[in-house]
């Protein structure tokens, strides 16, 4: 049995550093807590290298006396509480006293301080843990640390970070965090020496409020939201219009008591109050401020104080979901919506209201196509529908069409479902966009596998979208292959980007190549570490699911042309996974109207 002994100090250190820094962002999350418990009116953030290299935060709070710097380093060392109990009157983000201890024992940092009114100003230097310098410092009221070199001495850590887009993306995310969690905060960020925002200090409850907000959701987002406010002390939130929700679920920001945590309580309270409104692939995008007695949650159950767990669950639950539900019910009544001008379809369309099987449909809008089938060879949708799908059908469909092989087209139910009578097999109803998203999808999953850059519809005027800086840096990382597979963008800067063209095969208005952009950002890893399959795969799944459906009738001639041309296709569902077809065989008829046999 190997001895007992006890663990060197900078071995426990790194340890414990382990549970607090995770990578960057992690250090970026405590310096800005820090700062804000400090009282500051501004903060600057620079990052280089996507935080591997610099990341400094300076403030202009209350500052460090020249005394206390290095104590501020110590582990368990803080100004915030003296006691357990203290925990139940928290009123700061910090309350362990380790951040600085953690950040120090993994890089090499730089703290100086001056408190204003004080007879000096001082500066410390710490290596791995290890104070290694001290000095006097510029008498500049409030803080400013510098952290360099980020697990230069933990070689296992520095191995787990991922690229520099992903992880300037989860700075980003830090620091817009604290810029929605402290309105009354200047906030300025800077990359690479670039300027990503700057954000003036403003009143809460004020407009100023709702432009912070729409620099982090993004423009897009923000055009359509919601504002719901509970009880004095409660809540407040801003939030998607139904309708109107983007693709990515990255875009949801919860603050209980200004901190920012990530809490499945409160995701599935959002999304329950979205209910029927909420279409498959569509998340809301939200900035939620929780405000609740400090007694009512505890946050210290994880070192990084992310996680948080509420004294009484169903509560906090109910006030979320009630607040958003109403806020909905309230924009979704006809004059509010006409009132907001939100009638006309948007991106993701209006949200149909459930209609009863055995409700009385409303008159037609056009009388239905007649069977007759055309004689023109090219069908009247020729132009819209991709070239190779069309070429492919034409040479498929020499026969009289409507009728082959023992088989007849009925016709087409709910502008979706085509109905087909096959000898043997009974009745089949094919799901045309299901079907044509299939078609769309293998045709292109092909192009990309043989090598050469699909066709490309160059746009004219190109589509602008607006993505916060974090998605936007994350499109950046996988710019060049989006470029090889029809994609062609332009980053413009500051989350602007210029889509100039499209893959042809598929139709993308200027919605859906955003929203395309904001569910790529934010399922697409890092590209070096995924394979050429799962690029394509990932790609032609969300590019078919986020096209444009180009039309909703079809003649009979295209009709029979579909469903030859997917019968031909090795797989029977869409790329979503939805089936394409439904067959009701004579057997199944005959039981649904009691018959003893089938006709
Ligand atoms: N920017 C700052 N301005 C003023 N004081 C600061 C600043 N940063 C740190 N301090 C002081 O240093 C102490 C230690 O900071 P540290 O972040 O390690 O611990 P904490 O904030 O108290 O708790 P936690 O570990 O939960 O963040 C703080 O309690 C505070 O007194
Ligand atoms: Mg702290």
């Amino acid at each position: 049995m190997p001895t007992i002994k006890q663990l060197p100090p900078e071995v426990v250190s790194k340890i414990a550093a382990g549970e607090v820094i995770e990578r960057p962002a992690s250090v970026l999350k405590e310096l800005l807590e820090n700062a804000a418990d400090s009282g500051a009116s501004r903060i600057i953030i620079d990052i280089e290298r996507a935080g591997r290299q610099l990341i400094r935060v300076s403030d202009d709070g209350c500052g460090i006396s020249a005394q206390d710097l290095e104590l501020a380093l110590a582990r368990h060392a803080t100004s915030k509480i003296s006691s357990f109990e203290d925990l139940d009157s928290l009123s700061t983000f910090g309350f362990r006293g380790e951040a600085l201890y953690s950040i120090g024992a993994v890089s090499r940092m730089a703290i100086s301080s001056y408190q204003a009114g004080a007879a000096v100003a001082a500066q410390v230097f710490c290596e791995g843990g290890a104070l290694a310098r001290r000095s006097e410092a510029p008498p500049v009221p409030g803080t400013t640390v510098e952290v360099r070199d980020l697990f230069f001495n933990v070689p296992a850590r520095a191995k787990f970070l991922k690229s520099d887009n992903t992880e300037r993306s989860h700075l980003f995310r830090a620091a817009e965090e604290c810029a929605l969690a402290n309105p009354h905060i200047a906030v300025q960020l800077r990359c690479d020496g670039a300027e990503i925002f700057s954000l003036p200090a403003v009143r809460e409850g004020s407009q100023g409020l709702l432009s912070r907000v729409k620099t982090v959701l993004g423009a897009d987002a923000a055009r359509n939201l919601l504002f719901a406010e509970a009880a004095p002390l409660g809540m407040s939130a801003y939030f998607s219009r139904p309708g109107a929700l983007p693709a990515s679920r990255d875009l949801q920001f919860f603050f209980v008591n200004r901190r920012p945590v990530s809490s499945r309580l409160l995701q599935q309270a959002l999304y329950r109050a979205y209910n029927e409104y909420r279409q498959q692939g569509r998340h809301p995008a939200c900035a939620v401020w929780l405000q609740l007695k400090p007694s009512d949650f505890d946050v210290n159950i994880h070192p990084q104080k992310k996680d948080v767990r509420f004294a009484n669950e169903s509560a906090v639950f109910n006030l979320v979901r009630q607040t958003v539900e109403s806020a909905i019910a309230a924009a979704m009544t006809p004059a509010a919506q006409a009132a907001a001008g939100t009638d006309a379809p948007s991106a993701s369309g209006p949200v149909p209201a459930a209609r009863g099987i055995f409700e009385q449909a409303g008159p037609p809008e056009q009388p239905a196509a007649p069977l007759a089938v055309s004689d023109n060879p090219v069908p009247p949708f020729a132009s819209e529908l991709p070239r190779q799908v069309y070429e492919h059908a034409r040479m498929q469909s020499q026969e009289q069409p409507g009728q082959w092989d023992g088989c007849r087209y009925l016709g087409q139910a709910l502008n979706t479902y085509l109905l087909f009578e096959v000898q043997d097999a009974g009745l089949v109803v094919l799901d045309q966009h299901a079907a044509q998203e299939r078609l769309f999808f293998d045709s292109y999953l092909e192009q990309l596998r043989t090598g050469g850059k699909p066709p490309v519809q160059k746009l004219l005027l190109p589509y602008a979208v607006e993505l916060p800086a974090s998605m936007a840096a994350r499109i950046e990382q996988w710019r060049g292959w989006l470029d090889s597979a029809g994609f062609e963008l332009e980053n413009l800067g500051s989350g602007h980007i210029a889509v100039h063209g499209v893959p042809s095969l598929f139709n993308f208005d200027e919605d859906s190549a955003r929203s395309l952009l904001e569910s790529l950002a934010s399922v697409l890893g890092d590209p070096d570490k995924c394979s050429e399959d799962v690029r394509r795969n990932t790609l032609a799944t969300m590019a078919c699911k986020k096209a444009v459906k180009s039309r909703e009738k079809l003649s009979p001639t295209e009709a029979v042309r579909l469903f030859r041309d997917i019968q031909k296709a090795p797989v029977k569902t869409c790329p979503h996974g939805r089936p394409v077809m439904a067959v009701i065989s004579p057997q199944e008829m005959a039981r649904l109207f009691s018959r003893s046999k089938a006709a």
